[in-house]
């Protein structure tokens, strides 16, 4: 293990970096030891801030293979729980989102409090040395941002907002993204490592003028830029509408598209009007979840079927996307290829990714 973390040298200026090494893409070892560093001490998305708006909503989501639930106390506080009953281990909470007077168990009945109390332990009577107060649902800690409710599973360690970091948070807000309302959910499938896709994503529009024809008829590709914050990307590109294929022209619009990539796995992007957020989450070693998120301005039925053909864009793009992700991960695992070097121009956000990433496997 530690000679495959040291096939990277973190400390190389991009001009002379290379990628991370191929078994770091290939080797369950890498993977594991991501879900404790990586996915564990960072700060993870497991829902929208308007799906726990009122008190007993709650939310229930998985990370690094640790349920969690979120729930919004009577007294208004959010709070965030390990989704482990204390009693024999199975999950509270079992739908993805809903309302709640109280947490109940539906293996034996133990009921919990929304702020995680236990409180009812049906024939427990002549249990020894038993105290439910020491028996609450264990916590973990939960915090929101913009539409966003996020959980991180380790103690200690940055909050959200030290976390994010006040030049992206002061990026974001003028952004106004209250006014956008979330419209629909897709999952994609990708037959490649977690990172393949963020690699792609983060290449800093190399490949588009290549893979995208729709999506680089309406970027002003020369004009692309890449701005690395201290844990985030922001990848930009003028928009053109002269020259623009029907499709996409009709759908994305406005002055500019702004990319954000948050370290390690979620990305915010938007178009005048237009946001969806991707949700990157390791299934396998070579498998990979996509859960994309779309928000409008308008969510009602009347714009019901512009809201759709806006997503049907993005689905294009992501099947695009879908192929070249599958041969970069075969080919990851030839004997020909260890490494590959960067673009100096494009690839600066890859370069941040890989050093952060670095940090974190290697600090533990
Ligand atoms: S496991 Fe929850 S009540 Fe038994
Ligand atoms: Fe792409």
């Amino acid at each position: 293990m530690k000679e495959i973390l040291d096939l990277y040298d973190p400390s190389a200026p991009l001009e002379e970096a290379s990628t991370i090494p191929a078994p770091w893409y290939v080797d369950l070892r890498v993977m594991d030891r991501e879900l404790e560093t990586v996915f564990s001490r960072t700060w993870q998305l497991v829902g929208r801030a308007d799906q726990v708006r009122e008190p007993g909503r709650y939310v229930t989501w998985e990370i690094s293979n640790e349920p969690i639930v979120v729930v919004r106390g009577s007294d208004n506080v959010l709070r965030g729980f390990f989704n482990v009953c204390r009693h024999h281990a199975a999950a509270v909470m079992e739908e993805p989102e809903g309302e709640a007077k109280s947490l109940r168990c539906p293996y034996h009945g133990w009921t919990y409090a929304l702020d995680g109390q236990l409180k009812g332990t049906p024939d427990f009577a002549g249990v020894c040395n038993f105290d439910r107060a020491e028996h609450g649902l264990v916590p973990v800690q939960v915090a929101e941002w913009e539409n966003w409710v996020f959980v991180k599973l380790d103690d200690g360690g940055p909050s959200l907002e030290e976390f994010l970091g006040d030049d992206l948070i002061g990026q974001i807000r003028p952004l106004g993204l209250a006014g956008l309302h979330w419209f629909e959910r897709r999952y994609y499938t990708f037959d490649c490592n977690w990172k393949v896709f963020v690699d792609n994503y983060l290449d800093g529009g190399y490949h588009i003028p290549y893979l995208h024809k729709g999506l680089d008829s309406v970027l002003d590709y020369p004009k692309y830029t890449i701005e690395n914050g201290e844990r985030f990307c922001l990848q930009s590109s003028p928009m053109v509408q002269e020259g623009a294929e029907a499709q996409t022209g009709a759908v994305r619009t406005g002055e500019r598209a702004l990319y954000y990539w948050i370290y390690p796995n979620f990305m915010i992007n938007w178009y005048e009007g237009v946001m969806d957020t991707n949700l990157v989450i390791p299934r396998g070693v070579d498998k990979t979840e996509v859960i994309f998120d779309f928000y409008f301005p308008d969510v009602s039925e009347s714009a019901a079927e512009r809201n759709r053909a806006s997503i049907d864009v993005g689905q294009r793009i992501q099947d695009e996307d879908t192929a070249i992700c599958k041969s970069v991960q075969r080919g990851l695992t030839s004997r020909a290829y260890v490494r590959g070097r960067l673009s100096v121009r494009r690839e600066a956000g890859e370069h941040l990714f890989h050093r952060l990433l670095a940090l974190d496997l290697k600090e533990s």
